[in-house]
């Protein structure tokens, strides 16, 4: 459930629009694709190119600071601690790095979904090179994978040691019940590695009260920041138990010291954290630390009832007799994707046809998708529901 918090005011619909001057007049909704900077994060960004373009002041501690106040936002959205997450170039790394801590051994197996995006089907696809078996579980009829369909797959594959699904489906907007998954995993003795890029800053997470085991996903989507900056959260079970299968300078806390390097040896930090091998990011972490924190100052609460609502009024204004709605609507499995095909016609045309109307949407696996997100106004909505009733198929 939402809960009771009230979407945005005007007041607050002002400076969220005031943030995203460079979207002009088009209608924009495809932040499951790329999520455009709003100012905040520009001006960031622009900061640091300027003091790497002068070289006129020490930018080590301010890197750092961005780097801690960047960690601290993002295990906020997502109901961990700072020292529970690292900060690395993409999702792929994130769920490279999940595999190379948990160990697995040759005869292990893992299980994902035959609906995967290839970020977690290559990783998984690779550890099959170490005879690590890949079971590809076909997703139940709705479009995601349900609780008991794992546990009848665990169940016949005792060698499982490894569940990596997508919190939120790329294709479809399934969102996955972690919670119920988790409960069926760990049963088992495995572990639940999630691919988080697709829901992480659209509503409220809990990962350690979902159980999840290791939670990866890049910032350049629905955290509006450049690409080439993704985070890891790991349990904290885990970062004791296990030590990072990476590590480097980088991974030591220099406290913004670096003018005595070959001074005693420091200990490693651990868990992801230990996985930040080397140079930051610079551009990227200033703008995180930018938009993780404006996004908990927005509130997550509120950032998903506003794009529920106007999902809901776009699925209620939906013509079932042209257009059929592929997403699971339900409470437990919304998200903020929303998948529809016309009946008569290709997604393809339908997207073409949405373009000449100003509105950017894409298609994904012959549906077209949409993706709206906090800065989508109501009349966003007004206007795709309007040119969907001038869609004419060829
Ligand atoms: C579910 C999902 N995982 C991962 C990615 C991207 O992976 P990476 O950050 O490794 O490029 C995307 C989209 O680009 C995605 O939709």
């Amino acid at each position: 459930m939402m809960g009771n918090h009230p979407s945005f005011d005007e007041p607050q619909r002002e400076q969220i629009r005031a943030e995203f001057p460079y979207l002009g007049s088009r209608v924009y909704m495809n932040y499951a694709s790329v999520g455009p900077l709003p100012l905040r994060a520009r001006t960031a960004i622009d900061r640091i190119n300027d003091t790497l373009q002068r070289l006129d002041t020490n930018f080590d501690p301010e890197t750092d600071q961005a780097l801690a106040r960047a960690r601290a936002a993002t295990a906020k959205l997502i109901g961990g601690r700072p020292q529970q997450i690292g900060l690395f170039p993409n999702t792929s790394f994130g769920i490279n790095w999940a595999f190379a801590l948990l160990a697995l051994q040759p005869g292990d197996a893992i299980v994902i979904t035959d609906h995967e995006f290839p970020a977690l089907r290559y990783a998984a696809r690779h550890l099959t090179r170490f005879g690590i078996e890949v079971i590809s579980v076909p997703v139940d009829p709705h479009g995601g994978l349900e609780a008991q369909t794992l546990a009848t797959v665990l169940e016949a594959h005792p060698s499982v040691k490894v569940v990596a699904i997508s919190w939120v489906n790329f294709h479809n907007g399934f969102r996955h019940d972690l919670s119920a998954l988790a409960q069926i995993t760990h049963a088992y003795g495995a572990y639940l590695v999630v691919d988080g890029i697709q829901g992480v800053g659209t509503r409220p997470l809990n990962v350690q009260a979902e159980q999840v085991d290791i939670l990866a996903g890049a910032t350049h989507k629905w955290l509006l920041c450049p690409v080439g900056l993704a985070f890891v959260w790991c349990h904290p079970h885990l970062i004791e138990r296990f030590t990072s299968p990476w590590a480097g300078w980088m991974s030591i806390d220099w406290q913004s010291e670096y003018e005595d390097l070959f001074g005693p040896e420091r200990p490693f930090t651990r868990g992801p954290r230990a996985a930040e091998v080397g140079t930051a990011n610079f551009a990227g972490v200033r703008a995180l630390a930018q938009t993780a924190e404006w996004l908990c100052e927005l509130g997550l609460e509120r950032i998903e009832r506003h794009t529920q609502e106007l999902l809901e009024h776009l699925d209620a204004d939906l013509d079932r007799e042209r257009f059929e709605a592929v997403s699971d609507r339900s409470l437990a499995h919304r998200s903020s994707i929303y998948c529809l095909r016309p009946k008569r016609g290709q997604a393809v045309d339908l997207r073409r046809h949405l373009t000449r109307h100003g509105i950017v949407a894409v298609v994904r696996e012959g549906a077209v998708r949409l993706s709206p997100h906090f800065p989508t106004e109501r009349s966003d909505v007004e206007q795709l529901v309007q040119s969907l009733r001038e869609f004419e198929p060829a």
